[in-house]
């Protein structure tokens, strides 16, 4: 018998993904495992029981996550859930461990090796894991699907006989994946489109879309990308500069997308409620980055918000979840090429190898102890874990990587995870 693979049905009722595929379910059965799928995991992504049975996987129920030697998720698992894993077992999932160091904490004293995906390495090796891209992607597409069924007036150019209807005015903010695929959306739509971003990579981008690029682009902006190919937290100034600059412009726009990100900051706030108070009756707002903070004064999370000047704000929560069968796909694909690189193909079992880069960078916790840097700060003696802000655990990040460095390597043990 092999090893046991389980894939649970989502805990959270917001949460229509699933992290297997029957196409994946198929691949980890090939690679020697014993796949398990808790019965109707995948019915929210339209993917049924029988289909995962075809595959190769069987059916089963929660409690059969303690027999698994791998969990795949999508969101990290609840305390319920880590209860029923054993000890060193391995569970992989989207974690969002910033600003929740307690439950990363919880992870490690239950003795998982728990993988944060949306960690993974943007390098070439890594793309076809990096489900910040794949996810992002869909929530880009959406967005421009969600304004455009809020807005109650047609997107594209129409000249009739009976007049001309003029196209849309879209101003897309923050153009990284999600972005560059609401600027693609809404062209194919027949939009207008502008975007911004305080990256100078993104002007060549937003342009090859055809669309227009606008923004404040002083001696910040040209140091404004990380390595990593993010955004840095831009300085008060600019912020002040930024904003006046896209007030006017806010102004005139019928569908503002904001998709601004900083890795473990909390958003930034682009569009300030005078902005909004500015724009015509009718037009919409779409805020993609609501669950972390928010770009837009106003928003709410999980609501459609209209204001007294009659602008719709919509604040959703889970977006990728709301074209879950394609995310799902993608989500379960991304997972499948991680596990794939972790698996000894003679013994048919899992073998992670805590020296390659890409484990290195994702794991959160192993044999009881939370072993990523950024996380590690927060189970030191005299600090209380819900205590320290996200902010204060990137900022401390470099230096923890520096002190792991220099004085202990984690384990080198290759076995089993
Ligand atoms: P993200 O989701 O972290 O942020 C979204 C966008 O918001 C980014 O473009 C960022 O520059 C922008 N932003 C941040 N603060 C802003 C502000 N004050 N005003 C306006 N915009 C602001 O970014 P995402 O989508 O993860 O992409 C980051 C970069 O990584 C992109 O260049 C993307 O093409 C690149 N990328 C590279 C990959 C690879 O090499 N394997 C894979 C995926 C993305």
């Amino acid at each position: 018998m092999g090893q046991i693979i389980f894939i649970p049905r989502e805990i959270d009722g917001g949460e229509p993904r699933v992290a297997a595929s029957p196409d994946t379910a198929k691949r980890l059965v090939a690679l020697g495992f014993d796949v398990v799928v808790e019965a109707g995991a995948g019915l929210a992504s339209r993917i049924t029981d029988e289909e995962f049975v075809k595959a190769g996987a069987t059916v089963g129920k929660a409690t059969d996550a303690g027999r698994a030697d791998l969990v795949l998720k999508v969101r990290r698992p609840t305390d319920a859930e880590l209860k029923r894993y054993k000890a060193g077992a391995a569970v992989i999932a989207i974690m969002d461990p910033y600003g929740n160091g307690a439950a990363v904490a919880t992870m490690a004293k239950a003795g998982v090796t728990a993988f944060a995906m949306e960690f993974m390495p943007r390098i070439s090796r890594a793309q076809v894991m990096d489900v910040l891209s794949s996810q992002a992607n869909l929530a880009g597409y959406q967005a421009v699907v969600d304004a455009a069924a809020e807005y109650d007036r047609a997107l594209p150019m129409m000249m009739t006989a009976a007049g001309t209807v003029p196209a849309a005015k879209v101003f897309i903010m923050g153009v990284g994946v999600a972005g560059l695929q609401a600027i693609a959306t809404a062209r194919r739509m027949g939009a207008v489109v502008t975007a911004t971003d305080v990256r100078p990579a993104a002007k060549e981008q937003v342009a090859s879309l055809g669309a227009k690029f606008l923004a404040v682009e002083d001696d910040e902006f040209k140091a404004a990308e990380t390595a990593g190919g993010y955004a840095k937290e831009m300085s008060k100034e600019y912020q002040a500069k930024q904003a006046a600059l896209t007030a006017e412009h806010i102004a005139k726009q019928d569908i503002v997308i904001t998709t601004a990100l900083i890795p473990g900051r909390p958003a930034p706030k682009l569009v300030l409620a005078a902005m909004v108070a500015s724009m015509k009756p009718g037009s919409v707002i779409v805020d993609l980055a609501v669950e972390r903070g928010g770009n837009v004064e106003g928003a709410e999370a999980g609501k459609v918000v209209t204001t007294a000047n009659g602008v719709k704000i919509v604040g959703h929560l889970n977006v990728p979840g709301r074209v879950a069968a394609s995310a799902s796909l993608l989500y379960a694909k991304n997972l499948y090429a991680f596990v794939e690189t972790m698996v000894d193909k003679a013994s048919k079992s899992l073998a992670v190898n805590r020296d390659d880069e890409l484990v290195k960078a994702t794991m959160l916790t192993d044999g009881g102890k939370v072993v990523h840097p950024t996380f590690v700060k927060a189970l030191e003696p005299h600090v209380e874990p819900a205590a320290i802000p996200a902010s204060s655990m990137v900022a401390d990040a470099a230096e923890t990587q520096v002190k792991t460095a220099t004085a202990k390597k984690p384990g080198k043990s290759k076995g089993t995870a």
